[in-house]
């Protein structure tokens, strides 16, 4: 099997995960690409203008790959049916004095115009959450050569994805923060929730293209270990949202800290969809209702106002503090650096060394160039002059 990170030139195997909403600034996704991981632009919910934008900016900040994450699922919705659910978050809304929500709700989707953006912009690596992309937008990609990766969360999506011409599936574990990227939510309401050592294992079985394994990961023997279960790499969330050079903000940021492993929640009252994230007033509240949570993304679209108040006001009670149950083992903000120090260990030591010793063969290849244009600069000087006069040089020079 073709290891996936040699392939794209990627010395460490670690995918920082596209995490959608703000977090995976350019400066995150540059940091993560440049210590030799693939940074990831969480384009799940952008427009095409903004990616546009944001591809930009990450390449000028790194020449490695990176690559860009989209949902697999058309996002486009309306409805005036959601007065009940309005009128029990407007509560919320009061207390944190904004207005009252519409009862006409309207979701666009872009996921064509961003495909159109990815060919253009000369994106190396695209991955996908929720589902496969349509034959018509993956034959696009794989035209341009465009190594795609999806994410399962069982067996039987990790084969659509292979089946579909995807060249690496991610496991997505119990564990892991943010979205539960299963794909059917009628056989799955809550999610396909297996444990990520078994699904791991699974799927190194029986599929034919790389894994990588993500939830909970935050040590070097958590990697390790997954590793030697045949995993070629680990993707990673939670750890990243304390990263410095991450969007995350400040009171989120406070609530990853202070979390412990066992106050991960799957919760659907943000978004429709089965998601882990840190167990607040919010999750509290809606769960105790028994106010209609509305399907994905319409339920995303009618708490969205309300959770941006929260970062505005610094009110962690009220936000989707996604993440892991891995979060317990946070302890403070890090660098990129120094996050993949920790979790990567003798892997950057190893991607360091071969660094140098790349650098050190460009140089002797340089000067090797550098020696022979002198050479060739003298022959041709030498050949310009009268032939009495070369002759006379080349004497003296061997004397
Ligand atoms: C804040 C946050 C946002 C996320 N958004 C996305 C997303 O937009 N697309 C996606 O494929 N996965 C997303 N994920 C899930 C990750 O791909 C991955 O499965 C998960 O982060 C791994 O578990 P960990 O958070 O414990 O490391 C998100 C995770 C977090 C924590």
């Amino acid at each position: 099997m073709e290891d996936l990170f040699k392939k794209l030139g990627i010395g460490l195997p670690i995918i920082q995960a596209g995490m959608a909403g703000g977090i995976t600034t350019p400066e995150l996704v540059a940091a993560v690409s440049n210590a030799g991981g693939l940074g990831t632009i969480g384009a799940g919910y952008m427009g095409s203008v903004e990616l546009k934008q944001m591809i930009e900016q990450v390449k000028e900040l790194t020449d490695r790959p990176f690559a860009v994450n989209l949902f697999s699922v058309n996002l486009e919705t309306f409805s005036t049916e959601v007065e009940e659910t309005q009128q029990y978050l407007n509560r919320f809304r009061s207390g944190l004095s904004i207005d009252p929500g519409s009862t006409s709700i309207k979701v666009n989707d872009y996921l064509h115009e961003k495909i159109y953006i990815i060919l253009q912009e000369n994106v190396r690596v695209v991955s996908t959450a929720f589902g496969v992309l349509s034959s018509v937008l993956i034959d696009r990609l794989k035209q341009k050569n465009i190594t795609l990766i999806g994410m399962a969360t069982n067996l039987e999506e990790a084969e659509q994805l292979v089946e579909a011409g995807y060249d690496a599936v991610v496991a997505q574990g119990y564990e892991a923060g943010g979205h539960r990227g299963t794909f059917n939510m009628k056989k799955y309401p809550n999610g396909c929730n297996i444990g990520l050592f078994t699904l791991v294992q699974e799927l190194v079985r029986f599929l034919p293209v790389p894994v990588i394994a993500a939830g909970g990961i935050h040590t070097k023997k958590q990697v390790d270990a997954l590793i030697s279960l045949g995993a070629s790499g680990v993707q990673l969330g939670t750890r990243f949202l304390v990263a410095k050079e991450a969007g995350t903000n400040e009171s989120y940021r406070r609530a990853l800290i202070k979390a412990k492993t066992e106050d991960t929640v799957l919760t659907k009252v943000f978004s429709g969809r089965p998601a882990r994230a840190i167990r607040n007033e919010f999750i509290r509240t809606m769960e105790d209702s028994g106010v209609t949570i509305h399907p994905f993304p319409l339920q995303n679209e009618l708490t969205k106002d309300i959770r941006a108040a929260g970062k505005e006001f610094a009110d962690s009670e009220v936000q989707s503090l996604w993440a892991g149950q891995g979060v317990g083992a946070i302890q403070r903000e890090e660098s990129v650096t120094d996050i993949l120090n920790i979790v990567m260990g003798s892997y950057m030591t190893q991607v360091q060394q071969q660094e140098e010793t790349d650098a050190v063969t460009e140089v002797a290849a340089t000067n090797q160039v550098t020696k022979h244009e002198n050479a060739t600069d003298e022959w041709v000087a030498q050949a310009d002059q009268p032939s009495g006069e070369v002759e006379a040089k080349t004497a003296s020079a061997e004397k």
